[in-house]
């Protein structure tokens, strides 16, 4: 059953009204947040623990859990809430959307999220070229302080809270939450070893815990309607509403609030006006963002987006951005891109990212054209597990998997490429590895 329009968090997600103050109000933001903090730090955690949200950047941490690590008593070290709004996973846009259409559901959500872990200030890091949306989020800041609702003693909660937009510079790995932090303080944006974690050793040195905008922005909801009305939602360990962005080979892509574990089939049908010629047309998707490996279209059929169903099938839920491709696909192409994204977002801090996805790219670079063995689609997946991993951040494991769910559900159609590269030019000459591009 899809989700109705009077359970949506998000009432203005496509933008249809008004995102200031006032319209928000009208559509309930706002509505008894110094009620809610009233409750207590304590009931807040509860609440979010027991709806079962988990994180919706795309690791999917179980929400409550991570903020009953902010430590209880202060030492002395402030504490900060840091939201991540670096939206840069290729298909993935629906942060952007809550910042520019339902900026007053994220700001509500930080004051709430602050006092939960005991913070008095905010950092919400958006992606550098959401210039829009950062101008439309400070407005909507300014906009909350003349209101009373953030400052000193917020929303009459007795509470002091400031928020700050602080803005990145076009870096993927500056959506990795130390390497976020790296940034805010001013480095080079390079992930930090974990542990510790943020909630011991984060921003500034100080207890600090890193959420992504959706995540933060659903909560005032959750607590305002209750947890077992969001925990009703999806399946156990699965729950709640979540926002889908659909796009590729799809008549109608769009971003869209559905309910956990909705089958992908019906997700893409009611939602995205189907696969372009229809479902039999379909290859295989991409169904969580980039660094999900893709499912052929067989898994498509039956297959539940959320957290457990996708893990299932060797993929993930990841940031929920559904990348459609139809039969006319070059999906080794695609896979290829990947590749040399990845390769221009590493760092450059471990060697296994930094050299590995080069030699990644590389190698797709020619499954591309066929100009290979079929020995070497062995070699490279074995050398995508030797990056997986390997090193300090997600980013090369985001990077190699992609590779593997090619080889694993399109082997197939890289040896008929090769096949056909030496029909019409004969064997490749042997190619080193490492050789420079
Ligand atoms: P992770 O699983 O290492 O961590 C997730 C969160 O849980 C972090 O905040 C981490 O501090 C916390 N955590 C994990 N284990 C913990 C423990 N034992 N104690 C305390 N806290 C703990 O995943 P990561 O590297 O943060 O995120 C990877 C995901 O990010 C990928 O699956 C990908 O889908 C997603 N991603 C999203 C992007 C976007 O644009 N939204 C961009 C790139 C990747």
């Amino acid at each position: 059953m899809a989700l109705s329009d009077k359970d949506r968090i998000f009432t203005n997600l496509y933008g249809l009204q008004d995102w200031r103050l006032p319209a928000a109000r009208r559509r309930g933001n706002w509505d008894g947040t110094g009620a809610l903090i009233a409750k207590g730090r304590d009931w807040i955690i509860e609440e979010v623990k027991n709806s079962g949200l988990r994180g919706r950047g795309g690791a999917g941490f179980p929400t409550g859990l991570k903020w009953s690590f902010m430590p209880k008593q202060s030492d002395g070290r402030p504490h900060y809430l840091v939201v991540n709004s670096d939206e840069s996973e290729p298909g993935t846009c629906k942060d952007r959307d809550i910042l520019r259409h339902d900026p007053h559901t994220l700001i509500e959500g930080c004051l709430i999220a602050g006092v939960a872990m005991g913070a008095h200030a905010g950092y919400i890091y958006v992606r550098g070229e959401y210039y829009n949306e950062h101008l439309v989020l400070q407005a909507a800041i300014d906009e909350a302080y003349a209101a009373g609702l953030l400052g000193p003693n917020a929303c009459g909660s007795g509470w002091d809270f400031d928020l700050y937009v602080h803005r990145g510079a076009g870096a993927y790995i500056c959506g990795e939450e130390t390497a976020l932090i790296e940034s805010l303080e001013g480095k080079k944006g390079m992930p930090r070893l974990k542990p510790p974690f943020p909630a011991a050793v984060g921003l500034y040195g100080a207890p600090t815990t890193v959420n992504n905008v959706e995540t933060i922005a659903v909560v005032p909801t959750i607590l305002r309607r209750g947890a077992a009305w969001f925990a009703g939602f999806g399946r156990p360990k699965n729950s709640g509403t979540k926002i889908f962005c659909i796009q590729g080979h799809v008549n109608k892509p769009c971003n869209v609030e559905e309910e956990m574990s909705i089958p992908l089939r019906e997700l893409i049908e009611r939602h995205a006006g189907g696969v372009r010629g229809g479902w039999d047309n379909l290859l295989c998707v991409i169904p969580g963002g980039s660094s999900t490996p893709l499912i052929p279209k067989e898994v498509c059929d039956t297959v539940l987006m959320d957290f457990d169903a996708l893990r299932e099938q060797r993929t993930g839920l990841g940031t929920a951005g559904v990348i459609v491709m139809d039969k006319s696909t070059d999906l080794i192409k695609a896979i290829a891109r990947l590749s040399a994204f990845y390769k221009h977002e590493s760092c450059g801090q471990c060697t296994p990212c930094r050299e590995g996805m080069g030699w990644v790219k590389r190698m797709m670079d020619r499954m591309v054209e066929g100009r290979a063995e079929v020995a070497e689609i062995d070699v490279l997946e074995q050398v995508t597990r030797q990056i997986e991993g390997h090193t300090i951040c997600a980013l090369a494991d985001g990077g190699v998997w992609p590779v593997q769910g090619l080889i694993r559900h399109f082997r197939p159609m890289m040896e008929e490429r090769i096949a056909a590269y030496k029909a019409r030019k004969g064997s490749p000459a042997p190619t080193l590895p490492m050789a420079a591009e």
